[in-house]
């Protein structure tokens, strides 16, 4: 979604307000602003496109107060005017989320005015000034009042030097540095520059001074919420000799991994206790998340015979879904902030589900709904393609399964004491970039496996299309027979995942199939009767022969790797892919 900062303090606002901004890419980059304020003037630049088409111009913004944006078009195309800031008499706003109301408080309080963009957001700054008598936090908390839907509004008035903030739905933290105080969407926009920082919650407005900060209820009450450690540190955004955060967050693997099997022990006893009486588990999630919740699923399954389902947060969010006592949720996210599986969490809770939140993101919304928050240990992730969170979800999920087996979390870890190793000599396959090639020059690429492999193969086919522009799909062996084996010629590639010798022969009746319809073929591999069988009539990528169970790990940071090549060979931005961003916090 849209990425927003605001500092008030004793040095140039708008310098800050950009280096933040360029933090926050990752959240949307479609469009880019910064508003500062000096001498009671409000002065502004706004432009389409990414956050340095404001350079040059940015930096001429006086002022020790101001807002910024990146953002991630919901209503209105990317267009300078659609940019934020929006301005309107005393006030300039930043808004992330969506105001679902916006053409009733159009209609009702400015029939037949003629707006500046095509933005719900600029609803916000017309209210903001039709409703101000003079007291910043009133007119804000009168705005909160009329609007529906979900917001992280930032906020300067001509009349105040400082910042007004709230939150609903969309998340914005507060940052306290040494020479100011900051707003923002979230941590990495103040890695290097706050030590500490504060969640608003629901509801909050705040209120920031040079020198103050007051938070406020939905009834205008003073509140208080914690101060806590800023995790994100200047260091983790280094992208060091990577030319891709993408590269080098895949090259991160291993040590999400460990760091997400050292951090489970944190929990495994709350957790033990939480699961106490499970007899039915369903995983929650989207994209990326959710494909990691269908490899969970086969670990649940088989480690502790519970059933299990899986369900995208979207969909299950607006059916009437049957909780039965015994139920627990595992929701499963990298941001903790996905709007659709917070919401879907929220409507199991409420239904009486336990609630388990595997997530990389230790003061999310969602942790705030989990009985018990299971660490993803990934480290700040910023290519919005989840490479190395999905590989620290999968070792998180595989730990959580063992304990809902009733086994001890440290045969977990020891089984998964391999994986760090095998990604890395998977890294080294030699023969992923030539299959990258492959990929290129074909029209779709089918991603095929069965059991644990067609798990791997929805995320194979997702990181392959997010990034390549590739059309792509994964698809169950087995099913490719029963209507989509129609679509296979020449131009097609099938991408087959084969880690189990247990399922070998029955994926290789799919190579069969798409082979006879001429379609091309590639193989990722650990079977060595496959790599033979193979050898002259596909593509083969041999990776490190492992246990079946921790194959997904080895076969996802083959395709991710795969991805990455293919979207470097089309002049992609892997990091940036277009239309996306990071954290969907709307629906
Ligand atoms: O932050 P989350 O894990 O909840 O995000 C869910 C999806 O938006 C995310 O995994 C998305 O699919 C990734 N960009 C895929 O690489």
């Amino acid at each position: 979604m849209c990425g927003i900062v605001g500092y008030a303090g004793e040095r140039g606002a708008a310098d800050i307000i950009y280096n933040g901004l360029k933090q926050l890419e990752y959240r949307g980059y479609d469009s880019a602003g910064i508003a500062t304020l000096s001498d009671g003037k409000i002065h502004h630049i706004k432009r389409c496109g990414r956050v340095n088409a404001l350079d040059g111009f940015a930096q001429k913004l006086s002022g020790k107060v101001g807002i910024g944006h990146t953002r991630w078009a919901t209503h209105g195309k990317p267009s300078d005017n659609n940019a934020h800031p929006h301005l309107w008499g005393k006030f300039a706003i930043v808004h992330n989320g969506i105001i679902e109301n916006y053409a009733e408080l159009k209609e009702k309080f400015f029939a037949g005015v003629k707006f500046l963009s095509d933005t719900d957001s600029e609803v916000i700054v017309r209210l903001l000034d039709k409703f101000y008598d003079g007291d910043f936090a009133l007119a804000l908390n009168k705005v909160a009042a009329l609007l529906t839907g979900s917001y992280a509004i930032v906020a300067i008035c001509t009349d105040f030097e400082g910042l007004g903030v709230l939150r609903r739905k969309s998340p914005v933290i507060i940052g306290y540095g040494s020479d100011g105080n900051f707003a923002a969407s979230d941590a990495p926009a103040l890695a290097g520059v706050c030590k500490q920082i504060s969640i608003l919650e629901d509801g909050d407005c705040a209120i920031l001074t040079r020198g103050k900060v007051e938070i406020f209820d939905s009834n205008l009450r003073k509140v208080q919420r914690a101060k806590k450690p800023n995790l994100a540190t200047a260091a983790s955004l280094d992208l060091g000799d990577c030319p891709h955060y993408m590269l080098k967050e895949i090259r991160e693997v291993p040590a999400s991994v460990v760091n997400t099997c050292a951090a489970f022990q944190s929990v495994e006893s709350s957790l033990k206790q939480a699961l106490r009486g499970v007899t039915r588990v369903i995983i929650t999630g989207c994209g990326t998340a959710y494909n990691s919740g269908l490899v969970a699923k086969r670990y649940i399954e088989k480690f502790a015979r519970i059933p299990t389902e899986v369900e995208i947060a979207g969909e299950f969010r607006y059916k009437d879904p049957v909780i039965t006592s015994g139920t627990v949720i595992i929701a499963v996210s990298q941001s903790g902030e996905t709007a659709d599986t917070v919401e879907a969490t929220l409507l199991a809770k409420a239904s009486g589900a336990k609630v388990i939140a595997v997530t990389n993101a230790p003061y999310s919304s969602l942790t705030r709904c989990a009985d018990v928050v299971v660490p993803v240990a990934a480290g700040p992730e910023i290519c919005v393609a989840a490479t190395k969170s999905y590989t620290g979800q999968l070792a998180a999920l595989y730990m959580l399964a063992y304990v809902l087996a009733g086994k001890s979390a440290d045969g977990a870890a020891e089984n998964i004491s391999a994986v760090p190793k095998l990604c890395k000599k998977t890294l080294e396959c030699a023969d992923i970039d030539s299959l990258a090639d492959m990929c290129v020059s074909s029209r779709g690429v089918y991603f095929l496996g069965r059991d644990l492999d067609f798990a791997v193969a929805t995320e194979g086919s997702l990181k392959l299309k997010e990034v390549s522009y590739i059309q792509s799909e994964g698809y169950p062996a087995g099913e490719l027979k029963h209507g989509t084996l129609a679509l296979i010629d020449e131009s097609i590639l099938a991408v087959v995942l084969i880690t189990s010798a247990r399922l070998a022969g029955k994926s290789e009746n799919a190579v069969e199939q798409v082979l006879s319809r001429k379609g091309k073929v590639a193989v990722i591999t650990n079977v060595e009767s496959v790599i033979k069988r193979y050898a002259d009539r596909a593509h083969i990528v041999k990776v490190p022969e492992c246990e079946e169970d921790i194959s997904p790990f080895v076969a996802a940071v083959a395709a991710q790797r795969l991805a990455y090549a293919a979207a470097v060979k089309l002049n992609r931005d892997p990091d940036k892919p277009r239309n996306l961003a990071k954290s969907v916090t709307v629906e």
